[in-house]
């Protein structure tokens, strides 16, 4: 086979040049990285889990007309998707009050906020990400206006689809951060949804006890933290076929 270009390297994540043309190939690592990459290590079977969970969610979303950048599910660790101009943007929605908004505001741990929150960072590791607001956005032609609107209505409806889903399995959805593109397909532009949506980038917690079932685990250092994203397979109905022992799947990075 031959080698295939490695068009960007994330934390979590490797962009390939897909097929054909306006195509990529997603690639899931075990990598796992908090606070702007300063804690790392690698969580087993997070890539394989992470390309399933994000897969089921995704497809989800596009039955519910949420545009979105999954084309297929190529192995265990690697998806095709629609190529698109990455915006920017961090979009966070808050349902619950958790992570850098309790730091932030003083806000405690755990409070239900009287409706969602959408907050915007901007896609920086040099500058930490920072929090910004939709002026800054629309100021410096992060995104246009139509833009943002299309985001923020897009975000929300994702928020309410995943928070009644997530509720089904006996998860509260605390808060989740998306990223959005730009894809083109001919004279036409298309704002879509794209990255991942997985216990990498949702926090996640069990209905009935609270237990964090996401990336938190790994960020606090609580234990588990395999255990959990599994977990989240589990209920969503979608554990890989050989069950747990399959979870670190061939590599077929190359
Ligand atoms: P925060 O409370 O740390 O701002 O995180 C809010 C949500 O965004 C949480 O579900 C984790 C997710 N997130 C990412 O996906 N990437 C990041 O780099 C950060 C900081 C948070
Ligand atoms: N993506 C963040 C990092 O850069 C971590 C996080 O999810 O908290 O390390």
């Amino acid at each position: 086979m031959t080698r295939r270009r490695r068009v960007y390297e994330g934390k979590a994540k490797v962009l390939f040049e897909g097929p054909e043309p306006g195509t990529l190939v997603q690639y899931f690592k075990d990598d796992a990285t908090a606070f702007n990459g300063v804690k790392k290590s690698t969580i087993t079977g997070k890539g394989v889990l992470n390309n399933r969970i994000s897969e089921h969610l995704m497809v989800r979303l596009t039955d519910i007309g949420i545009p979105n950048h999954f084309i297929s599910r190529l192995n265990m660790r690697e998806q095709l998707i629609k190529e698109v101009e990455i915006i920017p943007i961090e979009v966070i929605v808050r349902n619950v009050a958790a992570g850098s908004i309790c730091t932030r505001l003083g806000l405690t741990e755990g409070t239900a906020l009287p409706r969602a929150l959408v907050e915007y960072c901007l896609k920086s590791d040099e500058l930490n990400d920072p929090i910004i607001s939709e002026e800054h956005i629309t100021t410096f032609n992060w995104a246009s206006p139509q833009e943002l609107d299309e985001i923020m209505n897009m975000s929300l409806r994702v928020n309410d689809f995943l928070s009644g889903l997530f509720t089904g399995i006996g998860i509260k959805l605390i808060d989740f951060k998306l990223e959005f593109g730009r894809f083109f397909d001919g004279d036409e532009m298309q704002v879509i949804l794209a990255d991942e949506i997985s216990p990498d980038n949702c926090r996640l917690w069990d209905v009935a006890t609270n237990e964090k079932l996401d990336k938190d685990r790994f960020r606090r250092d609580l234990g588990g933290v395999e255990d959990a994203y599994q977990e989240v397979a589990r209920r969503l109905g979608i554990l890989p076929e050989g069950g747990p022992s399959d979870l670190k799947g061939s590599s077929s990075m190359q």
